[in-house]
């Protein structure tokens, strides 16, 4: 890659921040310095009121990203494999924790840490040619940016250990069974799927949404009745917003609407 070109490129449309991993001519394989650069462009987009939504992908028609850079990793010892995962996760968990709905845009490829990012957010919109692996364990090691946790959160512990344990890669179709993916489109029509996405989205309290999101991320975490609690106290830092109370009453003004107009329909046809 020419030394200028950024490892991550940031578009703007109406309230979806797309960002694009640039490394096609690697498959969009991490470097410290692209996994960096992502962090903060996600930085960057959620200190924007205007951005309600951030997506990712991969540049290139081929890969969302192969994971990280096996001929970088070759060269690490234990201690600094271990400061590598460690970086990873603080970036993944992050993505996972951020205040605004996410989602991946995969295109290709998410092998690896590709496929731990992908896991990382909100939603899966996948193309048909899209495909799911974690091949580390063909490579002798296992997954370490959150891999095994994220995908036993996200899919369950049987489907998570047909992944990690076999190495095979999944097309998207049969990905479909195991949970993950809220969507499936042809390549041309993958970003459109986005923008709809991220549409509905933004057209949500973005309070709202973030609460919900607090609450569903604790759900792996904490037992029932914790999870509840932790609910309840969300639920009632949202219902003390504006927003919340304006969604309610929106609802009522339409449903008294609905009536009178229904009572003077019946009284001019009586
Ligand atoms: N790290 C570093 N480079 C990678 C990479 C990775 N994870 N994945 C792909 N690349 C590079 C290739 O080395 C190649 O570079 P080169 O042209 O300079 O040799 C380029 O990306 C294109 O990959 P290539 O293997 O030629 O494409 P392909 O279509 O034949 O195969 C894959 C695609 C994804 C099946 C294959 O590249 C692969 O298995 N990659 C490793 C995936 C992996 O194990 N990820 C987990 C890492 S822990």
């Amino acid at each position: 890659m020419p030394k200028n070109t950024p490892p991550v490129l940031a578009t703007q449309h109406d309230a979806l921040r797309l960002l694009t991993l640039n490394r096609a001519d690697k498959l969009n394989a991490f470097t410290p310095e692209m996994l960096a650069a992502l962090d903060a462009e996600i930085e960057d987009a959620l200190a924007d009121d205007g951005t309600r939504v951030i997506a990712i992908t991969g540049s290139g028609p081929k890969a969302f990203a192969a994971g990280n850079d096996i001929e970088r990793l070759v060269s690490l010892d234990g201690v600094a494999a271990y400061r590598d995962m460690m970086a990873g996760q603080r970036a993944l968990l992050s993505l996972h924790e951020c205040a605004k709905p996410t989602i991946a845009m995969v295109n290709g490829y998410a092998l690896g840490g590709g496929f731990e990012l992908a896991l990382a957010c909100d939603f899966v919109v996948a193309s048909t040619n899209a495909s799911f692996a974690f091949p580390e364990i063909t490579l002798n090691t296992m997954p370490g940016w959150g891999g095994t946790q994220l995908a036993v959160a996200k899919m369950g512990l049987a489907c998570a250990k047909r992944f990690v344990l076999s190495g095979r890669r999944f097309c998207a179709q049969e990905c479909e069974a195991f949970g993950f993916i809220h969507e499936i489109v042809a390549p041309d029509g993958l970003f459109r799927a986005v923008q709809t996405l991220a549409t509905t989205l933004a057209s949500y309290d973005p309070f709202a949404v973030e609460m919900a999101k607090r609450a569903l991320n604790r759900a792996s975490e904490l037992p029932l009745s914790a999870g509840l609690d932790f609910e309840a106290a969300q639920y009632a830092v949202n219902f003390s917003s504006e927003g919340a109370r304006a969604g309610l009453r929106q609802f009522m003004e339409r449903r008294l609407a609905r009536r009178t107009s229904q009572a003077s329909t019946a009284q001019v046809s009586s």
